[in-house]
């Protein structure tokens, strides 16, 4: 029998309206334009700006977006997954709704949350559930409303993250396209370096964490830079090391996009030309769980069938990993 392997057919994206840009964040916090632009790479970053939608809303309009321009039945989604560390709320799910907002009356849903591995960590579980021969089409969408759960007067945190999301489709290919290896790993030890800390079952919502600002992402941005560089360059290094890929096969750089000079160490690493590297950090900032189908939807038109792409994200948690993909279609 023909090995089933797990390729995405489809991309779609949706990004707000409104940029809120490195100048307007200038009058905000203590910072300034050069110092974002040379310790990030970021220009602007997109926000939802509607008090009322949430997460959903942008996961809603990405799956539409891939929907259109595919032309399929949501009728025939299988399954819809939506990677988030931003969930509409902590119950019920955003997938659910989401799945039944966009018509994907068939489908069977859940959330996947591994903080800015959430996409990555998709991937995995959307090309099992077709490997296994049994779902043929998932939805996998990566989306977060991070400004939701940024402290606007913190500066080392509201410089950096954005709003967006990006939808993937998973199908059975008999080509030997799409998902070919992967390396996920992840560790508590960063559990404090990284995280919202109040709202969960640790500490739920209070007056007391309200006052003290714990619904608020916080992080240790130096020592969370040090982790995200040594291991999305090593994981990268290993599909590449352990596909016997040289830097020559090598199409694409898929990075998770949280600082420029962590995706220009993973890239020297392997030793990966710019020309190689998706990058959109610039115009979106890091938008956690949909920088990497963002990065697919607008890189969509250069990408070849059959082209090598490395795919690495590092979040909280930790979170971490690389998935090594072949492309699977002309656009
Ligand atoms: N504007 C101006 N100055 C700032 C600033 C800002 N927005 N944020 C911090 N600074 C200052 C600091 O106070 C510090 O000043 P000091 O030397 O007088 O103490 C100086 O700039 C350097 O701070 P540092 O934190 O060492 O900067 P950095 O080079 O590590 O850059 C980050 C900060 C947050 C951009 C960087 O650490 C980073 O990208 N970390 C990883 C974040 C990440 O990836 N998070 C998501 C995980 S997926």
């Amino acid at each position: 029998m023909t090995k089933i392997t797990a390729a995405i057919s489809a991309v779609g994206k949706f990004v707000p309206e409104y940029a809120l840009t490195n100048k307007e964040l200038e009058t905000m916090v203590d910072t300034n334009d050069e110092w974002i632009t040379s310790r990030t790479g970021i220009k602007e970053r997109r926000i939802l700006k509607d008090k009322d939608k949430g997460t959903s809303y942008m996961a809603i309009k990405a799956a539409q977006d891939l929907i259109k321009k595919s032309n399929i039945d949501p009728k025939e989604i299988d399954m819809v997954i939506v990677a988030t560390a931003t969930p509409d709320m902590l119950v019920a799910s955003t997938a659910a709704y989401t799945a039944t907002e966009i018509g994907a009356v068939n489908a069977f849903s859940y959330d996947l949350q591994a903080a800015c591995s959430s996409f990555l960590f998709g991937m995995s579980t959307a090309s099992r559930y077709i490997e296994s021969g049994r779902y043929k089409k998932v939805l996998l969408i990566g989306a977060d409303k991070m400004s939701s759960v940024i402290d606007y007067t913190d500066r080392a945190t509201c410089i950096i993250f954005g709003d967006g999301a990006g939808a993937a489709l998973f199908e059975p290919n008999l080509e030997g396209l799409g998902l070919q290896d992967e390396y996920l790993r992840s560790d508590g030890v960063g559990r404090n370096f990284l995280k919202i800390h109040a709202g969960g079952s640790i500490a739920p919502a209070s007056e007391e964490t309200i006052k003290n600002g714990e619904h608020f992402i916080t992080q240790e941005g130096r020592t969370v830079f040090k982790y995200a560089v040594s291991s999305m360059a090593d994981v990268s290094e290993k599909m590449l090391t352990r596909n016997n890929l040289s830097k020559d096969d090598v199409d694409w750089l898929v990075p998770h996009q949280a600082n420029n000079r962590i995706i220009e160490a993973t890239a020297n690493r392997v030793g990966l030309d710019s020309e190689k590297v998706m990058v959109n950090i610039h115009k979106y900032g890091n938008t956690t769980s949909a920088t990497l189908p963002l990065l697919l939807a607008d890189y969509e038109k250069d990408l070849k069938k059959g082209n090598n792409l490395i795919f690495a994200a590092f979040g909280g948690g930790f979170t971490w990993g690389a998935i090594y993909l072949k492309w699977a279609y002309n656009s």
